[in-house]
This record gives structure tokens, sequence and C-alpha cells, in this order.
């Protein structure tokens, strides 16, 4: 009879406690044990480079904007400085998203080196130290978006990047490319003979990552990596358990490392053994589904064939503008989404516009009220043992 008339108390006292703690969250400061977990009941909305269709790409803004939007991974592309540090940044030249071409200071770094049978010409962010390229600033990749922002905002670091997901007022996983491995591996050298791959494994461990897919440790922090290159999905399996990604391009580019062809890499015999590696593949979505004087054709089988392999398919990269969305879709990037979601089955999408995506999936297969709050759900349950407790 005590210990029930105490019910509603020891309720109300937990629901005091939580509610005095986390009605408005500092980013990182709310007890860790309150954070709204990951989503994993629908297909991973993933902030391509952040939410690059309005901020530009890679900036600590953009990802901050990916995270107010609902986005369940903040993606990212690892690449070096000269002096070893990790940085989050797409193009191995600094050319095309920053201001490096109006910094003096930099005007006689301009180098051509190979990268992937090419030579390409520009300022190379390994020819830079972290001190130099913070001194750049970030511009938006396309002329058709939001220019506002442009000169605004440094290159962050991969350690940065980071801290952002860590500090988010939910869980959101991280998901980094390893990118040009060949290339970093060429140009910069690690103390102690390491590599690119090793730097990359040693900073997610240094933040606590690791642990298979869907495990509890994944859960706190989930973590996909992903490379177009094989050789450095198979070397990082020896370094991390975590699950991998590996990215398919473009059917007329060769693998960078191994030389393979997209027919090699997309065989059933190949997708038996890479799948001791990954938990996925990642292929651009217009092999997936072809396009032809941009209307789709009949889709491949591609993502039949990978499911069959228990390979999850995360293809990219969805964007909203008119540049982009094929005739199809009625200039309606929603159409896109149910069309890939609900008639291809995907299991993840990289967007431009985490929000446009955020929106459709909480349409169409909203979450469930308890699933999105903790407090509610302990609302829920002192609400029921409440009558009892009466009694
Ligand atoms: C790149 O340029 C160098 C120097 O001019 C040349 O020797 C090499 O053949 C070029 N490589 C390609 C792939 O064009
Ligand atoms: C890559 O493979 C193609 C054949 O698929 C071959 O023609 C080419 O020379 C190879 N390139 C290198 C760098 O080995
Ligand atoms: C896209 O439109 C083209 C041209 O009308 C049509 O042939 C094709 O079947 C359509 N594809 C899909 C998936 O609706």
């Amino acid at each position: 009879m005590i210990l029930t008339k105490c019910f509603p108390l020891i309720w109300l006292s937990l629901l005091t406690l939580c509610a005095g703690r986390t009605l408005y969250p500092l980013p990182g400061q709310g007890p860790k044990s309150v954070k709204l977990p990951l989503q994993t009941s629908r297909p991973y909305n993933i902030a391509h480079r952040g939410s690059n269709g309005e901020i530009p790409e890679e900036t600590a803004a953009a990802y901050l904007r990916a995270i107010e939007e609902g986005t369940d991974f903040i993606e990212t592309d690892i690449l070096s400085s000269k002096d070893g540090v990790l940085i989050c940044f797409h193009d191995c030249i600094l050319d095309d998203t920053t201001d490096v071409a109006s910094h003096k200071e930099f005007a006689d770094r301009k180098r051509t080196y190979e990268v992937q049978g090419v030579n390409v010409t520009g300022f190379f962010t390994f020819d830079f130290t972290l001190t130099e390229l913070k001194k750049l600033r970030i511009n938006q990749r396309y002329k058709f978006r939001d220019q506002q922002y442009n000169g605004k905002y440094p290159i962050i670091t991969f350690e940065e990047f980071i801290t952002i997901a860590r500090d988010a007022p939910r869980v959101v996983g991280i998901y980094p490319e390893i990118k040009n491995p060949v290339l970093m591996n060429q140009h910069v050298k690690w103390p102690g003979g390491k590599r690119f791959e090793d730097k990359v494994v040693e900073t997610l461990k240094k933040y606590g990552y690791g642990g298979s897919y869907l495990s509890k440790k994944w859960l706190r922090k989930p973590l996909f990596i992903q490379s177009f290159a094989p050789t450095s999905l198979v070397y990082i399996s020896n370094l991390i358990d975590s699950p991998k990604i590996f990215l398919i391009d473009d059917v007329t580019i060769p693998t960078q490392d191994t030389n393979q062809t997209y027919a090699e890499i997309t065989s059933d015999e190949y997708f038996h053994y890479i799948k001791q590696y990954v938990v996925g593949i990642g292929p651009w979505k217009d092999t997936i589904v072809p396009v032809m004087n941009n209307y789709l054709q009949l889709p491949t089988d591609l993502v039949k064939r990978a499911h069959t392999h228990n390979l999850q398919v995360h293809p990219y990269t969805y964007r909203n503008e008119h540049e982009y969305l094929h005739f199809n879709f009625s200039e309606d990037p929603y159409n896109e989404y149910d069309y890939w979601i609900n008639e291809i089955g995907v299991d993840g999408l990289f967007t431009d516009f985490t929000g446009s995506l955020h929106h459709f999936q909480e349409w169409t297969s909203p979450l469930s009220e308890t699933f999105k709050s903790p407090r509610k759900l302990l609302g829920q349950i002192a609400s029921l043992v409440l009558p009892y407790a009466k009694a």
C-alpha cells in the first residue's frame, strides 16, 4: 500500500528531474541518457557535405543546419593538409570552393599532379599546412544556390567535425569518406610510416567510435566509413569493426586503387567477396536507374542483387533543383524521394537538402511520438500507473 502510494511521487520526481534538465539543453550539455536515439526504422537521411544545398559545403554551419533539419548522419570527405592534419573537404584542389585565388601569398602554390590517371592543375590541399588552410574561406559550389554565405566559413578539421556530431542535442551519426587515399598516401607522410587510413581510424577511435552495425556501442555513436577504394576498406577492416560502405562511381570510371571496371565491382561474385568487409554499397543513383535525355530508363537489378547479398544501398546524390531533377518527377523532389524509397527500396539517401527528405519522411512514415521524446514516454507510463496508484 505504501509502495503503491509512492509510485506517483517517484514518477513525478523522475519527470521533474528530466523536465528540469532537458527543456532547453545546450548542445552536448544534456545528460547523455536523454539524447534522442538514432531512428533505424526508415531509410537513413544522410546530409551530403552538410546541408550544402543551403550553406557552403562541409562547413560547421552546413552541418549544424543539417542537424537542425533532422538528419540522421552528417556526411563528410576526409583529406589531409601538408602537415598531416585531417580536414573536411571534397576536392583535392581548393580552387572551386574557396577564395584561395585571392590570396596573393599563395600564388606560387599552384601545381599539376596526376590524379586517377588525369593531370589536374590547381592548389592542392596537401601543399598547405593547416594554419594556411584556416586562412581560406569557403564558397558555395553552385552559382544557382544562395551566395550570401560565401567567404564566411573556414575549412574545419575532421576532429572539429566529430565534435559537431558529439555535441548535437540528439544522437547524430557521422559518415566520413576516406577520400583519394592513393593520392593522399603519395603526397603526405605521417610519422612512423602511418598511412592515411591509419590516421582516419585513429581519429575515430580517439572519440570512442567503433562497434558493429546496430550494436549498443554503434547506436551511441553511429558511424559508416565510406570509400571508393576497395583496398582502403579491406585495410581498415583489420583496424576497426565499424560498418563500411563501398562507394561505386559512374560506369565509365575504374576504381582508383585496383583499376577494376564498374561491371566487375557490381557483379555477384564481387558482392560476395566485398560483403566480408562492408555492410553496403553507395552507388551513383543514375547508374541504378539509367537516364536518357533527362528521363529515367528501366531500373537495373543492382538494388535487388545487393539486397540478395544482404548489402544495404545508399545512393548519392539527391538534389532539389531542376538542374538535377529528372523530368519524370515533375520538378518535385518529394516525387523523387517517393520513387527511390517506395519503388526502388533504398536503405539510405545522400541528400543536399536534408530538410526536404526529413519532411517527406515525417509526412509519409512518421516516427512514433514516444520515440521522439523520452520525456513523453515517461509521462505516458506515469499516466498509466497513476489510476492504479490511486485505487
Ligand atoms: C601529366 O603531365 C606530365 C608532365 O607534363 C606528363 O609526363 C604525363 O604524361 C601527363 N599524364 C597524363 C595522364 O596526361
Ligand atoms: C586499367 O585497366 C585497363 C583495362 O580495363 C587498362 O587498359 C589500363 O591500362 C589499366 N590502367 C592501369 C593504370 O593499370
Ligand atoms: C520516365 O519517363 C519516360 C518518358 O516518358 C518513360 O519512358 C519512363 O518509363 C519513365 N520512368 C519512370 C520510372 O517513371
